[in-house]
């Protein structure tokens, strides 16, 4: 039996997430997740909306396990994982919402960029853009364990390290999309929730 990627972290925090989704994710539509790599997350999910479409996407790497976790386990509403590297292309498709956990602390901030960019392209206006992970505070704060992980990532690569609020709000802006609300998650972990605005003239 093929051994299925596995993230303990997204274990852990995958129903913390489901609820916070259960209130801002539309109830019909498409969603399109960037960066599903193990697909516990979207085989956890799909099965609390009935009336929504999931669609996995990750970098080549990740793609056959990810699949595979999908065979096994996902519900019927999980569409075949699709290759989706932000800095490439993306799908010639709009989505109805838009969730992505732990990517922009591992993606250096120009991919950032691309990923708020796409984001603003592919959402329909009044669109939703869950963003999961660690955060710091406007002012560059973070707490403890936080600074720890921040500076862990950045030795292991210097791209790589924990998005600022308002980096990210400025980035949004420039993206047409409006930051609407912030929660606060276990583990010092944020959900920041985006709409698209109404009309995007990049389209
Ligand atoms: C720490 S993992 C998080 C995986 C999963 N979402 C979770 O919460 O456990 C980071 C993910 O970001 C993805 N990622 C990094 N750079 C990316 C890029 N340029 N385009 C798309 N995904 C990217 C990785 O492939 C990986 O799936």
């Amino acid at each position: 039996m093929y051994e299925l990627p596995y993230s303990e972290a997204c274990e852990r925090n995958k129903q913390a997430i489901l609820e916070v989704l259960l209130d801002v994710l539309p109830k019909q539509g498409v969603v399109l997740e960037l960066g599903s790599c193990t697909g516990q997350h979207v085989v956890h999910f799909a099965p609390a909306f009935p009336g929504l479409t999931w669609q996995p996407s990750d970098r080549p790497e990740y793609l056959s396990g990810l699949a595979e976790r999908i065979r096994q386990q996902g519900a019927g509403t999980i569409s075949s994982p699709i290759e989706l590297d932000v800095t490439g292309a993306w799908p010639g498709k709009f989505y109805d919402a838009v969730f992505s956990a732990n990517t922009a602390h591992i993606m250096g901030w120009p991919e950032v960029e691309a990923m708020f960019h796409g984001v603003g392209r592919k959402l329909v206006p009044g669109g939703v853009f869950c963003l999961y992970g660690p955060f710091s505070e406007k002012d560059g704060s973070m707490v403890r364990s936080n600074a720890a992980f921040d500076q862990s990532l950045r030795a292991r690569d210097p791209v790589m390290g924990i998005r600022n609020l308002d980096s990210l709000e400025k980035l949004a802006d420039r993206s047409h999309l409006r930051l609407v609300e912030r929660k606060r998650m276990p583990a010092n972990n944020q959900m920041l929730i985006f709409r698209a605005l109404e009309a995007n003239p990049d389209d």
